[in-house]
């Protein structure tokens, strides 16, 4: 068993620990477990269970209210690991050995040795597969030595979180503990591609871009388009995902009366700026956080100006449309604090 995590006090009462080698070792033996743990990526945070563990899994399901329908993304250590649970050869072994660790999910198909819970995939025989760079989430793996299924660490179709206090406030007592290291790095969910039969086609833009995939491979990628509800291989293709509450205008020029202005470059007058010198780094790693904090102001209405549709600009601007776009309206989304 795991020694009860010390917990350094925080207001929702969530175990969230100073992530040092003693709570990444707890951290590991909980996930052995069977219990959920929350921890950074070079990303967002995550919150991850045992990946081979059908009950740990239907748990994360449970944390974040997530339609079962949404299969998770599974970490490793590295890409040998990966090749243990997926097929990872030809352009996907290419691909892998330029960009991992970091932020790119491959989804390949499933062995079927893979030994991972069929959760994991909701029924499809492909996995999406990543290898993270953050120095916690791969000490972690390597101490755990196992994979770990985690999206990330938000309740179902709320905006991801950056830092540890946001997991405790989104997911509080449904993880046994919470890994704190600090904002993430990036700020943005990792790309996601799919390769299948020698074709890469992009499904969730993201920090590598698929101009960073031709430039260090050759290889060409697909960019899957539509908002297809009905079969949603990606979050990309869920019209309304990462939402705050309040809503959203997207390329203003101002803000109107009852707006608060969210702006990038170099903007008068705006609330919170994403980057002043238009840094769109800068602003990938505000994004998230900023809409918390006008969020948790109580402004009912955000104008965003315009960001550059180039290089990480794709991935912004797509989590930004999804963020404005209108909302089902579910059970779990009205419980949301
Ligand atoms: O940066 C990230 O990717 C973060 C950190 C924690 O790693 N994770 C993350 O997970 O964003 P999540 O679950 O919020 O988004 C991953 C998405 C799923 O919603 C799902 O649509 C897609 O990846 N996905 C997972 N498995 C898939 C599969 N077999 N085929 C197609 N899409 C898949
Ligand atoms: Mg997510």
């Amino acid at each position: 068993m795991a020694n009860p995590p010390k917990n350094i006090g925080n207001p929702m009462g969530a175990n969230l620990r100073i992530a040092d080698a003693a709570a990444i070792r707890d951290a590991a033996r909980l996930l052995d477990d069977g219990a959920l743990v929350a921890f950074p990526t070079e990303t967002v945070y995550g919150v991850g269970a045992d990946a081979r563990n059908d009950r740990a899994v239907a748990a994360i399901f449970d944390a974040k209210g997530r339609p079962s329908f949404n299969p998770l993304i599974v970490h490793v250590a590295n890409a040998q690991a990966a090749a243990n649970h997926v097929i990872l050869d030809g352009p996907a072994r290419r691909i892998a050995d330029a960009f991992w660790p970091g932020p790119l999910t491959m989804v390949l198909p499933r062995r079927v040795d893979s030994g991972l819970s069929l959760l994991v995939s909701a029924g499809l025989d492909t996995v999406a597969v990543r290898v993270p760079a953050a120095p916690v989430a791969h000490a972690l793996l390597v101490v755990f030595g196992g994979p770990v299924a985690a999206p990330s660490a938000n309740r179902s179709g709320r905006i991801s979180p950056t830092r540890a206090a946001h997991v405790a406030s989104e997911l509080g007592h449904g993880v046994a503990l919470i890994l704190d290291d600090g904002p993430c790095t990036g700020g943005l969910e990792s790309t996601i591609i799919a390769v299948s039969d020698g074709r890469v086609t992009l499904l969730r833009p993201g920090p590598i871009t698929p101009e960073d995939i031709r430039h260090r491979t050759g290889l060409e990628v697909d960019i899957e388009t539509g908002n297809s509800t009905a079969n949603p291989t990606a979050p990309g293709q869920l019209e309304s995902h990462y939402a705050p509450r309040a809503i959203l205008r997207l390329n203003a020029s101002h803000a109107g009366p009852d707006e608060a202005l969210l702006g990038f470059g170099d903007v008068d007058d705006a609330a919170l700026n994403l980057s002043p010198q238009g840094d769109l780094t800068e602003a990938a790693a505000n994004l998230f956080a900023m809409l918390r904090l006008l969020d948790d102001a109580g402004h009912g209405k955000i104008a965003v100006t315009a960001i550059p549709e180039s290089g990480l600009g794709l991935a912004i601007n797509d989590r930004l449309r999804r963020a404005a776009a209108p909302r089902p309206q579910t059970p779990e989304q009205d419980q949301t604090p």
